[in-house]
């Protein structure tokens, strides 16, 4: 890190409130590599660069949980030749990346279908999950094989089971239970959602948990979006005022003024 770098950040830290937790919708690999005339993957592989970037800068500005969206359900869906591709890029990432999280003391995690992934993929996120699994300084959580719908349906299924065997009343369903079935149930609200190139729509991700979330879209393709923005987006963040449907209330008063 440099000392710009060090600066910067605790130029952050004291002008406000840290998100405890960031989501990000890396966007743009296709299109970056296009610009470049390259192939899709070749953006992918760029994209690993910032995954690698953004996820230190976090650690490094007080950021408790990271999730990245990096691989939807519907991405299934992609001709064979980029999702194989893909999922050999999260193998070798694994690979050569798990030792550098765990010296900086980042715990992984995921959510999603994992199941669907080749055994080569869950064998390296098993053993890498595993490792940094005592790690306590951020972490870093990835969202594979994922999306909104799934996880509200994997819950909801889940708790039809339980109301059926009578180990829970229909009654007793609020939002903190169905939160507690979600893949996400160790994870806070996310604070902060960043999409990267452009697009303004959640395309699936966390759904039922982005309910009061801060967006920052930029138009920066994932490749290209790097600590300076990320710093940018938490600056942005700062500078929102949360009133989660109730009424503002000025940092020096207690009670709202009702005008
Ligand atoms: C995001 O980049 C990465 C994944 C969804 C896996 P894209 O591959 O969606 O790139 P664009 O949006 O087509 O440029
Ligand atoms: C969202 O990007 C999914 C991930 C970043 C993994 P997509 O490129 O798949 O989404 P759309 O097609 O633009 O909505
Ligand atoms: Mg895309």
């Amino acid at each position: 890190m440099s000392t710009e770098e060090r600066e910067q950040q605790r130029y952050l830290q004291d002008r406000g409130e840290i998100p405890t937790h960031i989501a990000v919708i890396m966007d743009g690999n296709g299109r970056w590599a296009k610009s470049r005339g390259n192939p899709r993957i070749f953006g992918h592989k760029a994209g690993v660069d910032s995954v690698r970037d953004i996820t230190e800068a976090c650690a490094e500005v007080g950021v408790r949980h990271l999730t990245l969206y990096a691989f939807s359900t519907e991405n299934w869906g992609r001709p064979k030749g980029e999702v194989s591709a893909l999922m050999k890029l999260l193998v070798q990432s694994l690979r050569s990346e798990t030792n550098k999280l765990h010296e900086n003391n980042i715990r992984l995690s995921t959510i999603g279908d994992i199941y669907r992934l080749p055994p080569s993929c869950r064998k390296e996120l098993e053993y890498a999950i595993e490792r940094t699994s005592e790690n306590s300084r951020m972490e870093l959580c990835l969202a594979l094989s994922y999306s909104g719908r799934w996880d509200i349906r994997q819950a909801v299924k889940m708790l039809a089971e339980k109301t059926q065997k009578g180990e829970i009343a229909p009654d007793e369903i609020d939002d903190e239970v169905i939160s507690h079935h979600l893949s996400t149930s160790a994870l806070p609200d996310p604070d902060l959602i960043i999409r990267t190139s452009g697009e303004f729509r959640m395309s699936n991700f966390l759904l039922w948990q982005a309910a009061y979330s801060e967006l920052y879209i930029t138009e920066t393709f994932w490749p290209d979006f790097r600590r300076k923005e990320l710093y940018h987006a938490i600056e942005s963040y700062q500078d929102r005022d949360r009133r989660f449907g109730k009424v503002a209330v000025s940092k020096a008063q207690k009670e709202p003024t009702i005008i």
